[in-house]
C-alpha cells in the first residue's frame, strides 16, 4: 500500500494498522518519495530510539527512511510494554484502594470478580492502535518523515537494506531492533499458561486463578501487584532479594523494605532465594517446581506462569550480516557516539544493552543523528533518575544513604516519616499529598516515604527516593539539578516555591533545615 500521495486522517490510519496486524499476508505500507535522493541514513527499526532518531536527523535538515516490521512506528512500548504496564499498575492503585476500604466510605464491598486481567487486556487491545494511528500520522504529516513499516528489513551491508522486495541504501545505518524476552532454561517452560508481558497480552485467553511470577527487576513487581490487586493470589519467585538484581541502580535500603514490606502486607507471598526447577502440567501449566532459599523444593499450583526474566538485544543480524561487535550478553557495542564497530553504522536503545528505558531510547536515536548530520555528539547514561510500580509509583536519584556515606563522611538524611524510635510512626498520617490523603487519614502506614540524603558539608542533596503518587516528574527536575555541575543545594531547594500539598515534602522539608550551619537529620 502505498500512501506517499494520501493523507489519512486517524480513523483511517487505525483501520490501517488494525487490518495488517490481523492479516499475516498484508502488505507493507509504503510512504517513500521516490525522487532519486540519497538517504543520510536508514534507521532499521523504528522504535523509541529510531523513531525520534529520524524525527531529529529530518529536524536537523537531513533527510532519514524508517523501516520497520510492525504497521506502526513507536516500537515495543505502546504496543506490549510501557503503555499495558502502565494501564495495569495504574488500575492496581485503584484496586488497592478499593481492598483496603472495602465496605466502608463510599467503596462498595470488595468483589474480585469484578477485577478481571482479561478484561484490562481486552481494554488495552482495543486502544492501542489508536496511539499507534497518531505516531503514523505525526510522523509522515508533521515531522516529514518517510518510512517502509509492515516489512521486516535484511542488512545486506553496511549501507544497503532490502525491504519489501526493494533495496535502499544511504550513507549511514542506525539499528535501532530492540529486544526479546529471556525464558529460564527449565523442563516445561514452554507449556500453555507460561506468559511474558508480550505473549500475555497477545496471547491471553482466559482469567488466570494463581499466579507464579519469575523474576525480582521491574516487570515482576509490576506485573505480579497487578495480578494480585485484581484478587488473584500471587507468589513471586526471585533468584536475587526484589530490587536487588543488577540492572536496577541505587535501590535504597529503607526504600527497598518499604516496598516489599507493602507487598507482603497485601497478601503477596515472595520468595526471595528462590528459583524454579521445573514448569509441571498436562499441556497445560498445574504447579511449578522451586528451589527455596534453604535448598528445600516446593510445589506451588497454578494455572498461571508470568515470566519477569529479563530481555536479550536483538543483535543476531547485526552480528551475522555486518559483523559488529557484540559483547557478552548480546548487546551491540557502541562508544558514546552511538557508532558500532563498523563504520558508517550505529546502534541505539535496548539493542545496546541496559538500561532498557525510553529516555535512553529516544536520546540514542537523537544522539546518533546529530553525529551524522555533523554535530559531535555524547550521551553518558551512567546516571539517570528511575521508577518503577507496585501498587505504589517508586521514584529514586542519585545516591543511596549507604552509598553516600560510603562516598561522604557527613551524610545527613531528611524523612518521612522520620526514623525516631519510639515515635509510633506507623500512626503518623504523614506524608499525605496526592492519591495519598485517604490512606495518611485512614490507614497511615500506607501512605507513603520519602528520603532526601546530603553530603552535609557542600550542603548538596546528592540522593532523593519516594514511594508514594505523582512524583515522577519532580524526579525528572531533580535529576537535572543535582547532576549540574552546581549541584542543589539544600538551602537552594528549600528556597524553592512549592504547591502545597505536593507528592514529594523535599522543598518544605530542606525549607525547616536550611538555615543551619551545621546540618543534622530531620
Ligand atoms: C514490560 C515492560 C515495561 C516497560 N515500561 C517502561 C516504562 O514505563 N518506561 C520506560 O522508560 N521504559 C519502559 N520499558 C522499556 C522500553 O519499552 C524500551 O526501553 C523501549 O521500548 C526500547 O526502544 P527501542 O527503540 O530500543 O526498541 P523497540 O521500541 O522495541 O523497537 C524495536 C523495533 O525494531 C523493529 N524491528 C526488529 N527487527 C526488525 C527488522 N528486521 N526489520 C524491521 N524492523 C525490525 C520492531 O518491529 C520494533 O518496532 C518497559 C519494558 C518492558 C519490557
Ligand atoms: N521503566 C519501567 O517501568 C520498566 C518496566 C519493565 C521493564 N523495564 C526494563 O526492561 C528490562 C527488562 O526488565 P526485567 O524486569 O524483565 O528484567 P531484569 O531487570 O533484567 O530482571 C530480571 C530478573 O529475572 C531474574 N532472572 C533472570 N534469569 C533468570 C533465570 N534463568 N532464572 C530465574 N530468575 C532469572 C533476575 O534474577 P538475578 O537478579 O538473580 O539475575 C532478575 O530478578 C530492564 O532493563 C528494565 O529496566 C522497565
Amino acid at each position: 500500500m502505498d500512501i506517499s500521495q494520501q493523507h489519512l486522517n486517524l480513523e483511517q490510519w487505525y483501520d490501517v494498522i488494525e487490518r495488517a496486524l490481523e492479516d499475516p499476508g498484508a502488505g507493507p505500507i509504503l510512504n517513500v518519495v521516490d525522487d532519486g535522493g540519497v538517504y543520510d541514513a536508514i534507521f532499521l527499526g523504528g522504535g523509541a530510539g529510531g523513531r525520534f532518531g529520524a524525527a531529529y536527523l529530518r529536524a536537523m535538515g537531513g533527510r532519514p527512511l524508517i523501516i520497520d516490521a510492525w504497521p506502526f512506528l513507536g516500537g515495543s512500548c505502546p504496543h506490549q510494554a510501557c503503555v499495558p504496564h502502565h494501564l495495569f499498575s495504574d488500575v492496581a492503585a485503584e484496586l488497592d484502594l478499593w481492598r483496603w476500604f472495602s465496605g466502608q466510605l463510599f467503596f462498595p464491598e470488595w468483589d474480585p470478580s469484578r477485577a478481571s486481567i482479561l478484561e484490562m487486556i481486552r481494554l488495552f487491545l482495543r486502544g492501542r492502535s489508536s496511539a499507534h494511528a497518531f505516531m503514523n500520522w505525526q510522523t509522515k504529516e508533521q515531522l516529514e518523515v518517510e518510512y517502509v513499516l509492515n516489512a521486516r528489513g535484511r542488512l545486506v551491508d553496511a549501507s544497503t537494506v532490502e525491504v519489501a522486495g526493494r533495496t535502499f541504501t544511504a550513507r549511514n545505518l542506525v539499528l535501532g531492533l530492540g529486544a526479546s524476552p529471556t525464558y529460564p532454561d527449565v523442563p516445561g517452560i514452554g507449556l500453555a499458561g507460561v506468559f511474558d508481558f508480550a505473549t500475555l497480552v497477545e496471547e491471553l485467553d482466559y482469567e488466570p486463578r494463581r499466579a507464579v511470577i519469575v523474576g525480582g527487576g521491574k516487570t515482576a513487581l509490576e506485573y505480579g501487584s497487578f495480578f494480585h490487586a485484581t484478587g488473584c493470589p500471587t507468589t513471586i519467585v526471585s533468584r536475587s532479594p526484589l530490587m536487588r538484581t543488577p540492572s536496577l541502580h541505587h535501590v535504597d535500603e529503607d526504600l527497598r523494605r518499604y516496598v516489599v514490606d507493602g507487598m507482603r502486607k497485601r497478601g503477596m507471598e515472595i520468595l526471595e532465594g528462590a528459583e524454579p526447577v521445573a514448569i509441571e502440567g498436562n499441556g497445560k501449566v498445574e504447579r511449578v517446581v522451586v528451589r527455596l532459599a534453604d535448598g528445600s523444593t516446593a510445589a506451588i499450583e497454578t494455572d498461571f506462569v508470568f515470566l519477569g526474566t529479563g530481555e536479550r538485544p536483538n543483535s543476531a543480524m547485526a552480528r551475522e550480516a555486518l559483523g559488529v561487535a557484540v559483547g557478552p550478553r548480546d548487546e551491540v557495542l557502541v562508544d558514546k557516539s552511538m557508532r558500532t564497530s563498523v563504520p558508517s553504522v550505529y546502534a541505539i536503545g535496548d539493542l545496546i544493552g541496559g538500561p532498557m528505558e525510553m529516555f535512553k531510547a529516544r536520546k540514542c536515536g537523537i544522539t546518533a543523528s546529530k553525529n551524522i548530520m555533523g554535530e559531535p555528539a555524547e550521551f553518558d547514561f551512567s546516571e539517570f533518575p528511575d521508577f518503577l510500580h507496585t501498587t505504589y509509583e517508586v521514584t529514586w536519584v542519585g545516591l543511596t544513604e549507604q552509598e553516600a556515606r560510603e562516598r561522604f563522611s557527613d551524610v545527613i538524611i531528611i524523612q518521612m516519616p522520620p526514623y525516631v524510635e519510639n515515635l509510633d510512626t506507623e500512626h503518623l498520617p504523614l506524608p499525605c499529598a496526592e492519591r495519598t490523603m485517604l490512606y495518611a487519614f485512614a490507614k497511615p502506614e500506607l501512605s507513603g516515604f520519602q528520603k532526601l540524603v546530603i553530603d552535609a558539608a557542600s550542603r548538596r542533596v546528592v540522593g532523593a527516593h519516594h514511594v508514594g503518587y505523582g512524583a515522577k516528574d519532580a524526579f525528572q527536575y531533580l535529576d537535572h539539578l543535582i547532576h549540574r555541575p552546581d549541584g542543589l543545594t539544600i538551602d537552594e531547594l528549600g528556597g524553592m516555591n512549592e504547591l502545597f500539598l505536593n507528592p514529594e515534602h523535599f522543598v518544605q522539608l530542606s525549607r525547616l533545615r536550611a538555615g543551619r550551619s551545621a546540618l543534622v537529620s530531620l
